[in-house]
């Protein structure tokens, strides 16, 4: 097939590690017989230098033809005054809401590989396979936001249809795994989070009976996820308690690193991001750990471009890569380790060898 695949480096270690992530799919084009046609767009940090605003317009419209978007990373201490009126985040909230992207999938997974560097124990990561579905485009990141000299306020707003169709995206997501599904809200407190359970309950109620749901306070939460993460498998949550649990869950992967995403929203369109940051503190160094971006093409493959047995065989060819002992920094725990482009070379040498995926998930 042929795509047109916008990529949206950003700052830090975002231009390494997309870069990492479009050699990867070079190499899947090669073999597998496709055409990906790559268009470089400005985004974050590296906008506003180069256009003073973090998300130039012609970025918005190169996503909206594109049949996918690979992003790297934003922000830095560069763009980080307090006081300024443009950052870096601007940038990557507005491709979001521009693009309708209002569910984020995060899968955790952890490999055995990178079990031992995770600070929780072993025995308690074994098995671990659950998918975070971060509702987007609403909340208290696009609500009202007031300053004044003494006080401040943002506000957080839902509407039913804003959580009507992320929880049909979780449900949707239950049925092709175990069928469970938790939602996660502060009810005892917050007004839009009582709205958030209503809802979940109606839809899974009328319209998804085979869906186990539970229902989580976000702090007890944040708790049963490090002492036991087996027991979850989809978990469907408002924007920034999404932010936070990711974060929390990327411990269990060993490393953030490891975490790649896929925001989609209606249509086939989708922007796909590892969860990390900019790590401005290694970027430019070739040390960051390519594998969450890596991770992310593959997501893009499976959601946009519907091409489930490549995903697979990338996602394949990582474990691999991580079994066969490239190890990045965050990862090799004080020993030797690899850069990016050793470790991006070993991934794509992973590719080459036969790869047949009878079980496609998340
Ligand atoms: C993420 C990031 C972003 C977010 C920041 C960079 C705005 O933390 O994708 O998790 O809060 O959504
Ligand atoms: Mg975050």
């Amino acid at each position: 097939m042929h795509a047109d695949i916008v990529v949206m480096p950003g700052d830090g270690i975002g231009p390494e590690v997309t870069a990492a992530a479009v050699d990867v799919l070079r190499a899947v084009a090669i073999r597998y017989g496709h055409s990906f046609r790559f268009e470089e767009k400005l985004i974050g940090g590296a906008a506003i230098d180069a256009a003073g605003n973090a998300l130039p317009d012609d970025t918005v419209a190169a996503a909206q033809r594109a049949d996918a978007v690979l992003l790297g990373a934003v922000g830095g201490p560069k763009w980080s005054d307090p006081k300024a009126s443009v950052r870096p985040e601007q940038g990557l909230l507005a491709i979001r809401k521009a693009l309708g992207l209002y569910a984020n999938l995060r899968p955790v997974k952890p490999h055995a590989v990178a079990l031992g560097a995770s600070p929780i124990k072993p025995h308690l990561l074994q098995g671990v396979d659950l998918v975070v579905v971060r509702e987007l485009t609403g909340g208290i990141y696009f609500g009202q936001k007031q300053r004044t000299a003494d006080r401040a306020s943002d506000l957080c707003e839902y509407s039913v249809a804003e959580i009507k169709r992320v929880v049909r995206h979780a449900c949707r997501l239950a049925l092709q795994r175990s069928g469970r599904l938790t939602s996660v809200d502060k009810a005892n407190v917050l007004e839009t989070s009582r709205l958030w359970r209503e809802v979940t309950t109606q839809v899974v109620h009328d319209e998804f009976p085979d869906v186990t749901l539970e229902h989580q306070l976000v702090d007890s939460m944040a708790m049963h996820l490090i002492a036991k993460p087996r027991e979850y498998d989809v978990i469907v949550t408002e924007n920034m308690f999404g932010d936070i649990l990711t974060d929390e869950a990327s411990m269990l992967a060993g490393s953030l690193g490891l975490l790649p995403s896929a925001s989609l929203g209606e249509g086939s369109v989708g922007l796909y991001e590892p969860i990390h940051g900019s790590a401005p503190d290694i970027a430019g160094r070739g040390v960051a750990n390519p594998y969450a971006a890596i991770l992310s093409a593959a997501m893009l493959l499976r959601h946009s471009l519907g091409l489930d047995a490549e995903a697979a065989c990338v996602e394949r060819a990582v474990h691999g890569a991580l079994e066969a002992g490239f190890l990045t920094a965050d990862l090799a725990l004080g020993k030797p380790a690899v850069g990016t482009q050793a470790a991006t070379a070993a991934v794509i040498e992973q590719l080459q060898l036969p790869c047949q995926v009878p079980e496609l998930r998340d």
